[in-house]
């Protein structure tokens, strides 16, 4: 059966429940129906074109439309569909464990797949949790996490999250996360106000190691950092804070988690941010890019010694998810690096991420725009009602300038990307890998054209 578009829309209304989506939004509006893409662009179900300025969700590295993936997946789907990681091994998978052991950092060698990027949190907090017990450490067992970082919504992962406006409905939630600040230097606390970015590193580091005397740190297993942490607007690390972080973390025996499930795959230039920023996590997490969406996976990649005291006698790691790790999304996920070594995708990160910020740059003219920030492909810009004091709008104001008029207009004028008020208003940029200058200005047109609309709406 083949919807016409009015069917898809009736049926969209009917029964599609979407994600994080106000729905009552669609009462008297077009559900907005992608068909298909091809490279950066995405077409919808009335053929119009859009550039895909945030990857689909920070997933789609390659880009759309890449055959090489399709036919990866039917191959693998034609010669075994499925079979469980649950005590068998299936060629694919092995492969992908050891292809991604060897680009991870360091010893970091042992791989846990899983199917999505909450479920990889989660399994880093179980592993932290089972892994303290076996070597004799049981009091271990809280995370901390940054103000406003993302790290999932499963009941585990959201526990990890730092936002609590989208915690609140599903409270309580698992005893033990704890919240340390995140390195938005643009809205450094007063007391920090005339520090330098390096000054301000150390300061937000050192408070992880507060944290974890207040908490005693004997009850801390784990501490969870974005390379740049995504929720807020793109907040790069200041210079020498991880390796800060990485003292701080071996001073107390905690383990450092590495949530790349945005920063690895070439976001910011390299197969994993932690390898941009050098530094050592013990457990990365990954989900999006490796696959660059055309087949769902994640996972976490661990050192050595983690795996260890699960490797004698009867000790078995208690943790399984059905469709980790599947043969068709392992598949996938080689193709998918295959690409990205024939089209040299790092390369063209890293040479061209400076025209990027440069486009993006040139929108500073605009009273509305208050800052820019990201590295890589990876970029927020922060809203602001009046520059020179930094002034932020209020939540009637968010409420109407970015749900009422932003989102839209952005779609609107021809731009997939993602207004976002979860911390301060941002709009969220994160192409795919593929792009280049002439998207960059296509970007920063849109952009500026409808900024400009919106400052006259404020
Ligand atoms: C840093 C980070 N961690 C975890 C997640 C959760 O991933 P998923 O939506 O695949 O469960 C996300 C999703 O955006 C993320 O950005």
């Amino acid at each position: 059966m083949t919807f016409t578009p009015e069917q898809l829309q009736d049926a969209a209304k009917q029964h599609l429940w979407m994600h994080f989506t106000r729905m009552s939004t669609y009462n008297n509006a077009d559900v907005p129906v992608i068909v298909r893409g091809s490279g950066p662009y995405v077409y919808d179900d009335k053929g119009k074109r859009y550039l895909d300025g945030l990857a689909g969700l920070f997933v789609s590295m390659v880009g759309h439309g890449r055959t090489e993936l399709a036919e990866a997946a039917a191959k693998q789907a034609s010669e075994l569909a499925y079979f469980p990681l649950w005590s068998y091994a299936h060629p694919t998978a092995v492969e992908l464990a050891a292809r991604l052991a060897e680009l991870a950092p360091g010893d970091l060698n042992k791989v846990f797949f899983t199917t999505s990027g909450s479920e990889a949190v989660e399994s880093a907090w179980k592993l932290a949790k089972a892994y303290f017990k076996r070597i004799g450490e049981p009091t271990r067992y809280k995370v901390l996490s940054r103000e406003y970082a993302y790290h999932g919504t499963s009941m585990g992962a959201l526990a990890v999250t730092g936002l609590s406006s989208i915690k609140h409905d599903f409270e309580p939630l698992p005893a033990g996360g704890i919240r340390v600040p995140n390195t938005n230097i643009y809205r450094a606390p007063d007391f920090a106000a005339d520090w330098s970015e390096e000054q301000f590193g150390v300061w937000a580091a050192d408070e992880i190691e507060r944290a974890i005397l207040r908490e005693d740190a004997e009850s801390v297993a784990a501490v969870y950092l974005e390379p740049v942490q995504n929720s807020g607007g793109c907040f790069t690390p200041p210079a020498g804070y991880f390796q800060r972080v990485r003292e701080i973390c071996d001073k107390y025996g905690v383990l450092l988690v590495s949530d790349e499930v945005i920063c690895a795959f070439g976001r910011l230039g390299y197969y994993f941010g932690s390898t941009r920023y050098n530094y050592q996590p013990d457990i990365i997490t990954f989900a999006k890019g490796v696959t660059s969406g055309y087949s769902p996976l994640g996972g976490m990649i661990v050192r050595d010694q983690l795996m260890e005291p699960f490797q004698t006698g009867t000790a078995t790691f208690l943790h399984g998810i059905t469709f980790a790790g599947h043969p068709v999304s392992a598949a996938v996920a080689l193709a998918n690096l295959d690409i990205f070594e024939g089209d040299n995708l790092l390369g063209n990160v890293r040479a061209n991420e400076d025209g990027f910020r440069a486009a993006l740059d040139k929108l500073s003219d605009l009273p509305i725009v208050g800052n820019i920030r990201g590295a890589g492909y990876f970029y927020g810009i922060e809203l602001v009602k009046d520059k020179a004091t930094k002034e932020t709008f209020d939540d009637d104001e968010s409420e109407r300038l970015l749900r009422g008029f932003l989102s839209h207009a952005l779609f609107e004028a021809g731009l997939v990307c993602r207004a976002d008020d979860r911390g301060d208003p941002v709009i969220q940029l994160a192409p795919p890998l593929i792009c280049t200058q002439e998207h960059f200005d296509e970007i920063e047109q849109i952009l500026r054209s409808v900024l400009t609309e919106a400052w006259s709406r404020v």
